[in-house]
């Protein structure tokens, strides 16, 4: 099984829907025929404007920030599953660690998303990552093990392989300080370790994993260049064109 290479880029709370129509023309113009599938998360408001502009163009997908947990009702101000589906999203983040610090989601609700997303048929970006204290006390890759155990490993195998992983250090995230390649590789490493444990070498083999934080034009080519790591999930970079066009560029 040979795993998909990504660029995503995660607009977070960033560009309104005439930016984000211009910003996702510009890419997708870029994007003829790239080494990597791309992939944009704009806000939940952008997301049809932002289809619309990128559905001519196959190497081009839409994700979405964020989706409940339920699939209707009273929730004021929440956004549904079948709603992102009815926009063209095919890929949702799952876990982003903004969300999880400042939305208290927890493992096991980030299970339940994941099984939602997934009962859709459409594909969770399932983010991990630990906080710079976890990095400094040395307990990082059982931080980050126990992620994946709370919220992945209770799936079948083949559901598992539906998914896509980003690995995304709190402490590299919108700090301009990024995980060096050998960090990057080595949490990467880590986590296929845990999936072969967990599944088998060839589910293993088959994860695409990103990395994410602070990814940028002068550092992707490197970054991407570590055998286990898969593409990445960009922030600021992924705000212009230029940019992340050099990114796309970089595999
Ligand atoms: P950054 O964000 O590239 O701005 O560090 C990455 C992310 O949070 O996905």
């Amino acid at each position: 099984m040979s795993r998909q290479l990504i660029a995503a880029g995660n607009w977070k709370m960033n560009t309104t829907l005439t930016d984000g129509i211009e910003l996702a023309k510009a890419i997708s113009q870029h994007a003829q025929s790239p080494k990597a599938l791309v992939i944009l998360t704009p806000p939940f408001v952008s997301l049809q404007g932002v289809h619309e502009a990128i559905k001519d163009n196959d190497a081009v997908k839409l994700a979405a920030q964020n989706c409940h947990v339920e699939e209707k009702g009273a929730y004021t101000g929440e956004v549904s599953i079948d709603m992102l589906m009815a926009v063209g999203v095919e890929y949702v983040l799952v876990g982003h660690s903004e969300r999880r610090a400042y939305n208290h989601e927890s493992n096991e609700l980030l299970a339940r998303k994941v099984d939602l997303v997934l009962s859709k048929n459409l594909t969770p970006i399932f983010c991990c990552g630990e906080a710079l204290e976890i990095r400094e006390a040395g307990t990082h890759i059982e931080f980050v093990a126990n992620q994946l155990k709370e919220s992945l490993f209770h799936l079948s195998k083949a559901d598992f392989q539906k998914i896509v992983i980003a690995y995304e250090p709190i402490w590299a995230i919108g700090t301009g300080v990024t995980a060096s390649p050998e960090q990057a590789q080595d949490m990467h490493k880590n986590i296929r370790t845990l999936i072969e444990n967990q599944y088998s070498a060839e589910t293993a083999d088959g994860t695409s994993i990103l990395y994410g934080g602070s990814v940028k034009p002068a550092n992707a080519k490197e970054l991407f260049s570590n055998p286990d790591v898969d593409g990445g999930l960009v922030g600021g970079a992924s705000l212009k064109a230029d940019s992340f066009g050099a990114i796309i560029d970089s595999f």
